[in-house]
């Protein structure tokens, strides 16, 4: 087999145990944590909390869209990848669960008002709705009963879920930063690779 420049690294991450990953994702959860009790969270601790967790989340289910990539070019995490999603799942919950409590207080009323009034919260909701079913079938008993192709193809969901993650975090704000214009131009990126890569076909029913 072809040799790469990656082959040093890919040889030593198959002796990282897959579990590591999630020991990883409770990393933003400690600096999270961190910044609170040193209130270094910002002046609105509540909306420090739900924003971070919010970016977080981001950041992880970028990093599970760009597995694919990065195996094309040699890098081989695929076997992180389930752990991956896990982990950007349960920080989409967390921020959730973080407006859910801290933000809206459980206040039922409030919480069906700002659904209605904030279009980003109901975008939001979508993307984790989407995301659902992919958490739920992350596992090898999923994988067997639904059988490998409906599986790859439940798994594109993940697709939309990050335009609506990306559509939401670019409408909280009302401006375009430049944090926001990097993640939708990553998310453009490795979309747009997969696109001239495998085609519009492809990318949707393979
Ligand atoms: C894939 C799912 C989601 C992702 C990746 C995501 C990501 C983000 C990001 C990056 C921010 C802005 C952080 C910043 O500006 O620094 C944010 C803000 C926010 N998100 Fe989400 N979010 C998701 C789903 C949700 C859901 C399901 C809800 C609630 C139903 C929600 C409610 C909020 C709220 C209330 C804010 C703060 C808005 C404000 O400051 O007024 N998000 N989210």
């Amino acid at each position: 087999m072809a040799r790469n420049l990656f082959d040093p690294v890919n040889k030593a991450l198959r002796r990282v145990p897959t579990w590591s990953v999630y020991l990883l994702g409770l990393l933003p959860l400690g600096w999270i944590s961190y910044e609170t009790l040193t209130g270094r969270i910002g002046v609105d601790p509540v909306r420090g909390i739900e924003w971070s967790l919010g970016l977080w989340a981001l950041r992880w289910l970028l990093a599970s869209l760009a597995v694919t990539p990065l195996r094309w070019i040699g890098l081989n995490l695929i076997r992180f990848r389930r752990q991956i999603g896990l982990v950007a799942f349960g920080l989409v919950l967390l921020h959730f669960a973080s407006w859910l409590t801290i933000d809206m207080g459980l206040r039922w009323g409030q919480i069906l008002a700002d659904l209605y009034k904030r279009w980003y919260i109901l975008i939001g909701m979508s993307a984790l709705i989407l995301l659902l079913p992919l958490a739920l079938t992350s596992n090898a008993a999923a994988i067997r009963l639904l059988g490998s192709q409906a599986w790859s193809r439940l798994h594109k969901l993940v697709y939309p879920a990050a335009i609506l993650a990306v559509l939401h975090y670019s409408m909280v704000g009302k401006v375009y930063t430049t944090e926001m214009l990097t993640y939708a131009a990553i998310l453009a990126g490795l979309l747009g690779w997969r696109l001239v890569k495998l085609g519009p076909k492809r990318l949707v029913l393979a």
